[in-house]
């Protein structure tokens, strides 16, 4: 009785390892298969990613859309005819003038390396220069810019004032960016 509790006990534990042996060469089996797809799955993302890297550092560079330097645009239309297009003053209408005009790059330098911006300022939009301090070879800016805001809000309703300072803001902004050090 006792041996055959004994071998049955045995018998019981024998197949107990069987199953387990089945089991871990099951397991093992498994194992091995999700290693090999992991492998492959690295190999396939070696193989992808570095031209998805590729494209994603390619795209900005060629789609990035040219933004407007606005201050550059108008300065270039409307101001290098005369004061060149580095501001040096070597624009084809400058060089008809009486008095040529300044060199726009050394405005800062001129006036002990601080950009004199109120002065300027004035200067552009002509109410430094009252019509008693006699003849003026560049335009009046000022006087230019009220009348653009009326052609670019046409009826909205408008602060010709408001217009100005911004296009004279945007191009004493650039013309500082033209100081030399
Ligand atoms: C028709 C030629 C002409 C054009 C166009 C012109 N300027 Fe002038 N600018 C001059 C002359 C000449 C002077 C020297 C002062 C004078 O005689 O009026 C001058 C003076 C200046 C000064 C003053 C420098 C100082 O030290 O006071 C600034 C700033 C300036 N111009 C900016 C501009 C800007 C910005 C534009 C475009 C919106 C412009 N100019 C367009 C001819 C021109």
């Amino acid at each position: 009785m006792a041996s055959s509790i004994h071998s049955s006990g045995l018998h019981r534990a024998g197949a107990a390892l069987d199953v387990l042996r089945a089991w871990l060469t099951h397991a093992t089996a498994n194992l091995l298969l999700a290693l090999a797809l992991l492998i492959a799955w690295i190999f396939i993302l070696a193989w992808i990613a570095p031209d998805a890297r590729a494209q994603s550092t390619a795209r900005p560079a060629q789609k990035a859309p040219t933004m407007r330097d606005a201050g550059k645009v108008e300065f270039e239309s409307r101001c290098a005819s005369c004061h060149g297009v580095n501001g040096k003053g070597s624009g084809p209408v400058g060089e008809l003038l009486r008095k040529s005009p300044p060199d726009l790059t050394l405005l800062a330098k001129r006036n002990s390396g601080v950009f004199p911006m109120a002065r300027l300022y004035d200067s552009i939009t002509g109410d430094a220069l009252p019509a008693a301090h006699g003849t003026r070879d560049m335009p009046v800016w000022g006087r230019v810019y009220r009348e653009d805001a009326a052609t670019y809000y046409m009826e909205l309703p408008y602060d010709p004032d408001a217009y100005t300072r911004a296009q004279v803001l945007m191009l004493l902004e650039y013309v500082h960016r033209l100081q030399q050090k």
